[in-house]
């Protein structure tokens, strides 16, 4: 037992280390990226256990978070949906860096784009999910109708987009925690 003690003190110390970096490194990225238009933040656990209870993606096999940040979103969805097929759109490359890690290290193959959410073609996704501001919500909108075939799921984090005929509501709410559930007509 006293010759384990040692090694159970810096087995406690790395934990403490590996804690403090996850939140210096959270408070550098939300202090440098939180001017963005569409800022980073990532999702609150709050919409994550939304999400799991709506059940909006269990029928989805392909599923992509536009604006993926650093991946906690995609990460929740691989844990409740383990077979659907995931991927990113992110532009900017130090989160696109920091989502690739997370999935290195969780051992699954998403892949994650650098690049404009706009230029990503949704022709063959069964469910997009993001988190998007009401400035994006009109282009955003347009895109979906244009590009989603009949059947997609949209969830849209905390703002809903703009009402389209082609896309049917259902709003999904606990608390302060709402999000909102498009499917494409
Ligand atoms: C609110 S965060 C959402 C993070 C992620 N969906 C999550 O919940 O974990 C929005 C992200 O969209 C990214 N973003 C903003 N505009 C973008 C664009 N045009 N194309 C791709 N990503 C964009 C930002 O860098 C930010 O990381």
């Amino acid at each position: 037992m006293r010759d384990a003690l040692p090694w159970l003190l810096i087995v406690i110390q790395l934990i403490l280390v590996c804690l403090l970096v996850r939140i210096v490194m959270r408070m550098a990225l939300l202090t440098f990226l939180h001017r963005q238009t569409l800022p980073y933040v990532p999702i609150s656990r709050g919409h994550i256990r939304l999400l799991r209870q709506s059940r909006a993606l269990e029928s989805a096999q392909t599923i992509v978070d536009l604006g993926c940040g650093d991946g906690v979103l995609l990460s929740a969805i691989a844990k409740s949906y383990p077979n659907a097929k995931l991927s990113g759109v992110e532009w900017n490359f130090t989160l696109v860096l920091l989502a690739r890690l997370r999935f290195f290290f969780q051992r699954k193959r998403t892949p994650i784009i650098h690049g404009d959410m706009f230029d990503f073609p949704l022709n063959d996704v069964d469910a997009v999910v993001g988190w998007w501001i009401p400035d994006y919500a009109q282009r955003l909108v347009e895109k979906f109708v244009a590009e989603c075939r009949p059947g997609c799921v949209i969830m849209s984090a905390m703002f809903s987009l703009p009402e389209h005929p082609k896309l049917q509501l259902q709003e999904v709410r606990e608390g302060k925690y709402s999000l909102f559930i498009y499917r494409k007509m």
